[in-house]
């Protein structure tokens, strides 16, 4: 990526270049590249980083192959930034693959588009390279666009987004860009806190490809996969009994209607992670009250749900790892 990048800054386009560009066709380029790739070894590349999420694939690939953006949406870290990430560096529209906005509440729309500098045009005028440096609405001219959580964007960058979709057109200052791209977004459930509402005219231009938390047997596969990859560089390996127990406690909380927000994917691999890298430290062996000790420090700042106290919420946790173990011994024992 490094030496395309350069490319593409190497020799920044200037306004006049920008306003000539000739039209993209996005789906064409899509439906292209997954002829080419052929669909079993985007799968099959796509297990590399991410498991069970081949459905979901295909809902994401079925959309863009129409010319449709995309929007993945789920409980916070069940891997929707990297399936957004992976899908466009499998499809490798163009060179980089895509690009990717972080959204937040403050971003305005001239981060979106770029903005022309007043003070450059008027000195060495506007087709200097640096009057105007494009925004990734421009940029992303030709590849996917990844706006990650893109429920986070406020109504102004949004009405600046849904202009460049329904019209491929991006204005700045009265200059009129020509920008074709396809969008893959990230987002999670209303329910989270700090997003915005999608204006409907936004939600109607994505498909909506929701991504669930895995299923017991999933979790388990997951957690003993990237937390023996988290800890390849120490060369040790979790015990089975303590992934075991941990993707009890898990799938226990996530079952709880009670609970609005679980422990994610990402806190659990790193709850198991953290418990063996102390064993090492210590040069011991973990033990399960190293990983309840974990959990319990980690995982209370995650979950959310109808708790009066921190004290409460942290009793809950306890009582739900001890069943956990409770569990994993009875299914051990059969
Ligand atoms: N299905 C999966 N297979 C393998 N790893 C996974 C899976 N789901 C999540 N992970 C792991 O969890 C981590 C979090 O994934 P990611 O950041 O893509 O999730 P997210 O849904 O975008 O999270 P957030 O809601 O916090 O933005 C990744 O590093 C990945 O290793
Ligand atoms: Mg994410």
């Amino acid at each position: 990526m490094q030496n395309s990048v350069k490319g593409m800054f190497g020799s920044l386009p200037t306004l006049s270049s920008l306003l000539k560009r000739d039209t993209v066709n996005m789906e064409a380029k899509v439906v292209k590249a997954i002829r080419e790739r052929g669909v079993g070894n985007i799968l099959k590349a796509l297990e590399s980083s991410l498991k069970g999420l081949g459905e979901a694939t295909i809902d994401v690939l079925s959309g863009l192959s129409v010319g449709r953006h995309v929007m993945i949406m789920g409980p916070v870290g069940v891997g929707k930034t990297t399936l957004a990430e992976e899908i466009a560096n499998i499809l490798a529209l163009d060179d980089p693959p895509y690009i990717e906005v972080a959204c937040h509440s403050h971003m305005t729309a001239t981060e979106l588009t770029g903005d022309i500098d007043i003070a450059v045009a008027l000195q060495a005028g506007l087709d200097h390279p640096l009057a105007y440096i494009p925004g990734p609405l421009v940029l992303s001219h030709g590849r996917l666009l990844i706006m990650d959580e893109i429920n986070r964007l406020n109504p102004y960058s949004q009405a600046s987004l849904l202009q460049a979709l329904q019209e491929h057109y991006v204005f700045i200052r009265g200059f009129r860009i020509r920008s074709d791209f396809l969008m893959i977004a990230t987002s999670n459930p209303a329910e989270y806190s700090g997003v915005y509402e999608l204006s409907e005219a936004l939600a109607d231009r994505m498909k909506v490809v929701e991504i669930h938390y895995p299923d017991r047997e999933l979790l388990k596969a997951i957690l003993e996969w990237k937390a023996n990859l988290t800890l390849s560089h120490i060369g040790v390996k979790v015990p089975s009994m303590l992934t075991d127990v941990l993707t009890n406690f898990v799938t226990l909380i996530s079952q709880d209607g009670m609970i609005e927000v679980s422990p994610s994917i990402r806190a659990s691999i790193y709850a198991l992670a953290n418990t063996m890298a102390r064993a090492w430290i210590e040069r011991r062996e973990p033990t399960l009250g190293d990983l309840k000790r974990e959990v319990i420090a980690n995982m209370a700042h995650v979950i959310r749900g109808n708790f009066s106290s921190e004290t409460e919420k942290r009793d809950y946790l306890t009582r739900k790892f001890d069943e956990a173990v409770v569990i994993s011994n009875r299914l051990n024992r059969r």
